[in-house]
């Protein structure tokens, strides 16, 4: 198949890029390079530099080759700096968004796979969330999803195209075998934050609040491996195209972990001291969040098989002291 991965050259894209090449996929990256990296592609990947905000550069792109379907892996996603800049999450994803779903129709890409996100259902209502839970976000990155998904269910039911929106829960992890990925600069989530502390580039953790109703008071979240992530994409991809019909699935694991075994798991594979406070809650973080991946299973036969803490904790270790040596850190 020929798949546009708009967005490729970043941490989920390139991870998406190197598993769909795997399996013989012709792949071109389309990406700005505003938070990715080209040296995360293989030579043989087609690459355009370009900007969702360009419908110029994005219609030029899709007329290069006949592809059967678009990947949308390009936003920002940091929800704190969302909600202190929301121009700049409104810009990006929704302008951004919208111009490529636009494109699309006008240069006939029937389906489109899209980055959503567990931040589209906000503060649990129940958990683990399943797709019935209200869509009600508490942040403008939630809202900038949500607005994406909303327009894909529009553009379906009056431009015939076929979407899935695929709702992470929290992106980790790095493939084992490849070490060259580019970590990312200032990172905001907890897992690259823990191993810059580790690696002694950031003297200490702030642990966001240690008060919440979990059993070790820390907030617990549904780590999923980004290849388990990536393997969800093409399955999906199938789906669509197989049954030309619409997906809307979250892609989780079910299980979580609270900071704290987070910082514990590090400090045994690591064999480091990771420094923390406790500091005051940061807003808007739930208790818990897990996803319920009953529908994935059922309807794309997908279940995570890479997303054990061990192997987070791991690979991502690996790749950091790859970088660190590699004086890209
Ligand atoms: C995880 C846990 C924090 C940093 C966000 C987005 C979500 C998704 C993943 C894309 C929480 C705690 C964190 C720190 C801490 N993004 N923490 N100190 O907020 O669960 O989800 O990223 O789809 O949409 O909302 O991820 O890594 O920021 O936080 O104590 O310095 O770590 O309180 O409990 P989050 P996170």
């Amino acid at each position: 198949m020929k798949i546009l991965v708009v967005g490729g050259a970043g941490y989920i894209g390139s991870h998406f890029v190197l598993a769909a090449s795997k399996k013989g996929n012709e792949i071109t990256v389309f990406d700005d390079l505003s938070s990715g990296f080209k040296s995360n592609l293989n030579d043989n990947i087609s690459f355009y530099k370009g900007s969702t905000l360009s419908k110029k550069e994005l219609d030029s792109v899709m007329l290069s080759d006949n592809f059967d379907v678009a990947v949308h892996l390009a936003a920002f996603k940091a929800a704190g700096e969302s909600m202190l800049n929301p121009g700049k999450y409104a810009t990006n994803n929704i302008i951004g968004g919208l111009n490529l779903i636009e494109s699309c129709v006008k240069n006939n890409i029937k389906n489109i796979i899209f980055s959503s996100s567990a931040a589209v259902y906000g503060t649990p209502r129940y958990t683990p969330i399943d797709e019935d839970h209200p869509l009600l976000p508490i942040n403008y990155y939630g809202y900038s999803k949500l607005t994406i998904e909303q327009n894909l269910k529009w553009f379906s039911k009056l431009k015939g195209i076929r979407y899935a929106s695929l709702r992470y829960f929290n992106a980790a992890g790095y493939d084992s075998n490849c070490k060259k990925f580019q970590v990312e600069s200032d990172p905001q989530n907890l897992i690259p934050l823990v191993m810059e502390v580790a690696l002694e580039k950031r003297d200490h953790l702030e642990v966001f609040g240690d008060d919440y109703a979990t059993p070790d008071g820390t907030g617990i979240r549904d780590y999923i491996h980004v290849t388990d992530l990536a393997e969800g994409h093409l399955a999906s991809i199938d789906y669509i195209i197989n049954n030309n019909e619409n997906l809307e699935i979250n892609l989780g694991t079910g299980e979580g972990f609270s900071v704290l075994d987070i910082i514990k798991k590090t400090q045994i594979i690591s064999n480091k001291k990771i420094n923390y406070v406790v500091s005051d809650r940061r807003s808007g973080d739930p208790d818990i969040v897990l996803s319920s991946s009953k529908k994935a299973k059922q309807l794309i036969g997908w279940s995570p098989t890479r997303s054990d803490l061990d192997n987070i904790i791991k690979s991502t270790w690996a790749t950091y002291n790859y970088n660190m040596k590699a004086n890209k850190l």
